[in-house]
């Protein structure tokens, strides 16, 4: 690791949507000092790093350019947003084979030019190439996170929040699983201040619950109909993720990680909180799960190892 550097450099690899929404919401939150942009389009990158270093006398000092594979090796983490994305009526597990490849090439290349920091992995499915990443990068998994249910867990949060009418930030509730069709809401832990939400829905019971829980899960899908992808939602959990690792805040989110017998799974990258300080993942948490919520949890876990079956099976 680089702690006797005073720099923090970010290296984001893809500069589409979501590389440059993640971008520019660390160019407006002061997270960084130096962000390079690489793209298989460097030209692309090369505008994108104009047009935002042009909003740097509103946003935070930094440095930022577009660059290549050999400025990873100072970097501190590198987030790869890179690779196809769902097209309407794709799944995430659609992606599968076509982004393991892309991976392949750019974990190789990120490696083979000395890097020695954190990945954070945000192209879908997520689950499954943080593995990929995990895997071919050679790191400890400690150093390889996935942005996973950090996203859904928001989106679960946000609509709590919005339905109570109260301060999303004050809602604890948290989606564990893939992220994708087979997640799960934590209905038995989700809390508003202290308060369960499952004694607040009171009369109206969990139909409530079951059609906020349908929004969560197919928001993506209602997003991508409309609009064509998703990418300031997940830009926002991206830099959220980023400044509890360079800031050592040991926050806790819920994000993709080896499991090593937590609930019970093996060898699989899945959603789940964990404790985040500047070594990445410090501590899995295990929720006390009911026996629905551990059945739904294993259920997602197994569509997650059948998608993966063909590329590391
Ligand atoms: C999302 O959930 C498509 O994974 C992306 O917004």
């Amino acid at each position: 690791m680089k702690n006797e550097r005073y720099t923090t450099r970010v290296a984001v690899i893809g500069t589409g949507f979501v590389g440059t929404s993640y971008a520019f919401s660390l160019l407006n939150q002061e997270v960084v000092n130096e962000l390079v942009l690489i793209d298989i389009n460097k030209e692309k990158a090369e505008g994108e790093a104009r047009d935002l270093n042009h909003g740097m006398p509103f946003g935070s000092a930094m440095k930022i350019w577009a660059g290549d594979y050999e400025d990873c090796r100072e970097a501190d983490l590198v987030v790869i947003t890179a690779g196809a994305n769902q097209k309407p009526g794709e799944t995430r597990l659609d992606l599968v084979e076509k982004n393991v490849d892309i991976f392949k090439g750019i974990v190789t290349s990120v490696m083979e030019n000395g890097f020695d920091g954190l990945f954070i992995v945000a192209t879908n499915p997520v689950d499954i190439l943080s593995y990929a990443t995990w895997k071919f990068s050679g790191l400890p998994m400690e150093r390889v996170i996935g942005s996973g249910t950090i996203l859904d867990t928001a989106r679960l949060r946000y609509l709590i929040g919005d339905h109570f009418q109260v301060d999303s930030r004050n809602v604890h509730a948290y989606i564990l699983g893939e992220h994708g069709d087979t997640e799960l809401p934590v209905w038995s832990h989700a809390t508003v201040s202290s308060q369960p939400v499952t004694k607040m829905i009171a009369e109206d019971g969990m139909p409530v619950l079951d059609e906020i829980f349908t929004n969560v899960r197919d928001a993506a899908y209602h997003i991508i109909n409309r609009k064509g992808a998703t990418y300031y939602g997940i830009a926002m959990g991206l830099v959220r993720l980023t400044k509890a690792i360079l800031r050592n805040e040991q926050s806790i989110l819920t994000v993709s990680t080896l499991m090593q017998g937590q609930y019970g799974l093996h060898d699989i990258y899945i959603g789940a909180p964990a404790i985040i300080d500047r070594n990445g993942i410090r501590e899995i948490i295990e929720l006390d799960l009911t026996e629905l919520e551990m059945k739904q949890m294993h259920h997602s876990a197994r569509t997650l190892r059948e998608a993966m079956e063909p590329c590391f099976g």
